[in-house]
């Protein structure tokens, strides 16, 4: 079967390949395709006819040999319309105070709803990796926070990624959250201010990377109009990654 992949590119931690169909992808098919073993990822594009189903992807492999990460992409015009003031559920958009705010809400969350739920799907370098994006990317990064009544309820960090010169305005969001203790209304509510912040304040194009196996993210993410453009696996007992910052 690896026969039908082309291999696209090489870069200095991955390796690129085309796929004709999601389908194919299982811990047997990945074991035939020629991936080096100084290559941290194991790229597909993800098959443009495949991609606008709106289903999330199955997580085929994560629970053994490989980790299995999308990255999601929108174009901003995608994204459904943001909040009608009346039907915000008494929830604010504020922006974090500083960016010691926007830190400890971002790890406290990370670690409660996604790095201690998710670590079974996670590779041995995640929190090496953790340490390096709360150092050196989040205090670059803008973030914005849904309140309650001013409690924190909901958050969202997004990064400015330097592209390629030519290549369309592109950020990146690291973190998103919603506290499952709210209400359905009130989530609905928060996830409609958030769109409508990211409408706003983000530029052409939007992308996340999300753990295959985070399916509430995925469906999150799919919502919101983003579509699946790539499907990446690193080896569970591997270096970093090297890929683009992104908590969950
Ligand atoms: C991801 C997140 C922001 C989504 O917000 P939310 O308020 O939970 O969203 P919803 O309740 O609308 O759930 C999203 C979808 O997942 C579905 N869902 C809910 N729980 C689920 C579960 N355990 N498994 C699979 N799907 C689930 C919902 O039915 C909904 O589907 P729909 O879009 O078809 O209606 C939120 O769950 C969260 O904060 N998770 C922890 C942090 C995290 O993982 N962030 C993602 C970083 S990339």
């Amino acid at each position: 079967m690896a026969e039908k992949i082309k291999l696209i590119k090489v870069l200095k931690n991955q390796v690129l390949y085309s796929l004709p169909s999601a389908a194919l992808l299982g811990d047997g098919f990945i074991d035939g395709v020629g991936w080096p073993a100084d290559k941290a990822s194991l790229v597909f594009v993800f098959p443009a006819k495949e991609a606008g189903s709106g289903e999330p992807v199955r997580d085929m492999v994560s629970g053994r040999k490989y980790v299995c990460r999308l990255t999601y992409m929108a174009d901003k015009k995608m994204l459904p319309a943001g909040g009608t003031p009346g039907l915000s559920c008494g929830l604010t958009l504020e922006p974090f105070k500083n960016t010691a705010e926007h830190k400890k809400w971002a790890r406290a969350t990370d670690l409660k709803y996604f790095s201690g739920p998710f670590k079974k799907y996670l590779t041995p370098s995640f929190e090496a990796e953790a340490k390096e994006y709360y150092k050196n990317e989040l205090p670059k990064a803008e973030g914005v926070s849904v309140r309650k009544k001013g409690r924190v309820v909901s958050m969202l960090t997004l990064l400015k990624i330097a592209g390629k010169p030519g290549s369309r305005p592109l950020d990146w969001i690291s973190w998103v959250w919603v506290d499952p203790g709210l209400a359905k209304a009130e989530r609905l509510a928060a996830h409609a201010l958030l769109r409508g912040w990211l409408r706003e304040n983000s530029r052409e194009c939007i992308g996340a990377s999300v753990h295959a196996a985070n399916l509430r993210s995925q469906k999150w993410f799919l919502r919101s109009g983003f579509r699946p453009a790539r499907i990446s696996f690193s080896r569970r007992a591997s270096s970093p990654a090297g890929r683009r910052a992104g908590r969950g």
